[in-house]
């Protein structure tokens, strides 16, 4: 039998779009090389695999498409993608991209389109499936010019994803050999979706992207780091929203690639813990207006600060009563966009609505606690600018990617970078 690294030396092999890359260091996902965050090739790779491949990326909401027409527009990676609800009330997506000479099909960030999809350019046309329906001039003028009597329409469009929904989240996929959405998610990541999500109809509150200053991978790191939440986050501490002595767990499922961090909220489990550490976290700071973090009961299993993440690019926040998706969208080896749409629930009172609205500015990019996520990102893809060939070292909690209930712990990250290293073959 050969060893796994053997089976990756293997499949770490040269196309047409990524060239042979360095060798994995030695100690397995206990190592991450610093320049995986860094090349052209690996960004190139990653498009190939991870973004092209087996995996199931999160598009947008059902919310986003109320009536036949109705569509947004996304990325899978660096492919732009139309979202849309077609006449027969079913979603549809495609790429972005005129089957003529590749330009921009849809150029808005969402809308309603009545009968399809018009190309600015040279007006060929798309009904609400992406199939192409229409070309200007397609037998030429006066018996001249035109395009060749073997030109079939049919043979021509953007390539289309498939798509699965689960509560009342749309996720799509390039590839035919993604298992179905289900068994990707498996059980226990469907019932820590479905304990935000089930049995209500989502309204979209706010939409806004913060721009990285850093590789998209920093940032499915960082959001799989319940290690770090209490300590840079000031705001966590200070304010009893996340202490690692709370109870809760640490939950890593299917490749690896996913993972759910939870606790509940227990004033009386404050202990020495935080002081005997001395952190920048445990301040004596205090909100002049307390009613910030005023929430209301919603959840009866108690949790008070669930994050889950689906592999590779999707995020669902709870933290009190303020929800949200987020969805990471890579820009290049040392940028990214961080979409986040926030959520209220239909039957929401208007109490609680601004209870959510005020949750979501504490947490989100002009908060207390994206913002400096979106620093370290960036302090960390500056920090490794001379160690290409140099690793961090993720060995809080051990080596394994196992599930957990200390959050003291680095498996979910060791478990990205399993599922990572199986699909890019490193
Ligand atoms: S590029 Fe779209 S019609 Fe020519
Ligand atoms: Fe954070």
């Amino acid at each position: 039998m050969r060893a796994r690294g053997e089976e990756r030396n293997e499949m770490n092999v040269a196309t047409e779009a990524s060239p042979i890359l360095p060798a994995w260091p030695d100690g397995g996902v206990t190592r991450v090389p610093y320049w995986i965050f860094q090349r052209d090739d690996v960004y190139a790779r990653e498009q190939e695999r991870v973004f092209q491949g087996k995996s199931w990326f999160y598009l947008c909401l059902e919310a986003d498409l109320p009536e036949a027409g109705s569509f947004r527009t996304t990325f899978v990676g660096d492919t732009p993608v139309v979202v849309v609800r077609d006449n027969d009330g079913e979603i549809c997506a495609f790429e972005n991209r005129c089957a003529h000479r590749g330009a921009l099909l849809c150029l808005d960030e969402d809308g309603k389109a009545k009968q399809g999809f018009t190309c600015v350019y040279h007006g060929w046309s798309y009904d609400l499936k992406g199939n192409l329906n229409g070309v200007a001039f397609l037998k030429g003028l006066k018996g001249q010019g035109g395009m060749p009597s073997t030109f079939k329409m049919a043979d021509h469009g953007p390539r289309k994803l498939r798509i699965a929904t689960i509560f009342g989240l749309v996720f799509g996929t390039f590839s035919d050999e993604t298992p179905p959405l289900d068994d990707w998610l498996g059980e226990t990541i469907i019932s820590r979706i479905a304990r935000v999500l089930e049995g209500r109809k989502p309204v979209v509150l706010a939409r806004y992207t913060q721009t990285l200053p850093n590789n998209w991978k920093l940032y499915m790191e960082n959001v799989k780091d319940s290690y770090h939440a209490s300590i840079l986050h000031l705001f966590f501490t200070t304010f009893e929203l996340n202490r690692l002595n709370y109870k809760g767990g640490l939950i890593v499922e299917g490749g690896g690639g996913h993972h759910v961090s939870f606790n509940q909220l227990d004033r009386a489990q404050l202990d020495k813990a935080y002081s005997d550490q001395n952190l920048r976290s445990d301040s004596n700071y205090k909100l002049k207006d307390p009613s910030m973090l005023q929430g209301f009961n919603e959840f009866p299993d108690g949790i008070t600060l669930q994050i889950l993440t689906v592999f590779p690019t999707f995020v669902l926040q709870q933290i009190q009563n303020s929800v949200a998706v987020r969805q990471i969208v890579p820009r290049g080896p040392e940028r990214s966009d961080l979409n986040w749409t926030i959520l209220g629930f239909e039957d929401d009172t208007p109490e609680q609505r601004l209870v959510r609205v005020k949750q979501a500015n504490l947490v989100g990019a002009a908060g207390f606690i994206s913002m400096e996520d979106g620093c370290v990102g960036g302090f960390v893809q500056r920090g490794v600018a001379g160690a290409p060939h140099l690793p961090s070292v993720l060995e809080m909690g051990g080596s394994s990617t196992q599930s957990s209930e200390s959050r003291v712990s680095e498996a979910a990250i060791r478990g990205f970078w399993q599922q990572y290293r199986d699909l890019m073959g490193l």
